[in-house]
């Protein structure tokens, strides 16, 4: 059996260490592609996988149609919305996600953003604490929990909203649940997104979202660029000078928020949130592991489709 590893953005190398032991005592080939810059190159390397592990990476139809020995892929990671399910699932293809294994790591990277946006992005000004502040969480998920964990210990008072998740659960998490997105928005200093792209969240996060915001508001974007509605919200922001914007992963307009929104936005040019060693190593080995008990024993944990 051949692994294939394709990556546009590596691993960690202690990732792909703990990802290789997995496949050797499997008895699997395991085979690297990283950094790629076309898809012609990813097309010619799963030609002859039988397993793939992708990060964000775009498995679309063409992807699986050139992967002619393919039996399953493992999007390692949280976010599917890279994978053409639909192709997978025509082509007999198995598609697993490895849910949970970095939100630890997104988490901490939403705090990371969050005191740099509320101390000005350390230009010398004066800046706020997070303490005593209100934060709401978009989608109470495995990231959503993590940072309703570590606001407890910036001593936030915490919302939380998830259309899929009972009021109930988010309270026994000790978090208040607000009775939808409005007021959320409404009531929170800060606005975390949590929330995957979906046909029904893509471009959700607008200006009249975004512009019931208290004064000097702060939304705080590590899920995807998708969701955001981004001429909406680049308008609403040239209007309310008071608002800032953080975004794990540039926006398509990166361009006219740096220009238009200057001292009030930051976006990272590579997404960061999973980007630790411990992430890599808990999502790649995750993955590596689900890939053997799929083949070896048919496990289907964690399947999409
Ligand atoms: C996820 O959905 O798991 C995160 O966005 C991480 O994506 P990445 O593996 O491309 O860093």
């Amino acid at each position: 059996m051949k692994v294939l590893i394709a990556t546009e953005k590596p691993f960690s190398k202690v990732a792909v260490d703990g990802i290789k032991e997995v496949t050797d005592a499997a008895g699997y080939e395991l085979v690297l592609l990283e950094k790629y810059t076309e898809k012609s190159q990813l097309l010619e390397a799963v030609a002859d996988a039988d397993a793939l592990i992708v990060r964000s990476d775009k498995v679309d139809a063409d992807v699986i149609a050139a992967a002619k020995q393919l039996k399953i892929v493992v999007r390692a990671g949280a976010g599917y919305d890279n994978l053409d399910l639909d192709a997978c699932t025509k082509a007999g293809v198995i598609a697993m996600n490895t849910p949970g294994q970095n939100a630890n790591s997104v988490a901490e990277l939403v705090f990371g953003m969050l005191v740099m946006a509320v101390r000005n992005f350390y230009n010398g000004t004066s800046g706020t604490e997070l303490k005593g502040k209100k934060l709401g969480i978009l989608a109470f998920g495995n990231v959503g929990r993590n940072v309703a964990r570590i606001a407890k210990g910036f001593g936030m008072d915490i919302m939380a909203y998830d259309a899929f998740c009972p009021a109930e659960a988010i309270e026994a998490a000790g978090v208040t649940a607000a009775k939808n997105q409005d007021e959320l928005f409404e009531q929170c200093d800060v606005v975390s997104l949590h929330i995957p792209a979906t046909p029904e969240t893509k471009k959700s996060i607008n200006a009249t979202l975004v512009g019931k915001m208290k004064k000097g508001g702060i939304l705080v974007n590590t899920a995807r660029k998708e969701v955001i509605d981004e001429e909406s919200l680049l308008a609403l922001m040239q209007e309310r000078t008071d608002l800032k914007y953080v975004a794990d992963i540039k926006p398509d307009m990166d361009a006219d928020f740096a220009a238009k929104c200057e001292g009030r936005y930051f976006a990272t040019p590579k997404k960061m949130g999973a980007q630790t060693a411990e992430a890599n190593v808990n999502a790649g080995i995750a993955a590596a592991n689900q890939i053997v008990a799929f083949l070896r024993d048919g496990v289907t944990k964690f399947k999409l489709n």
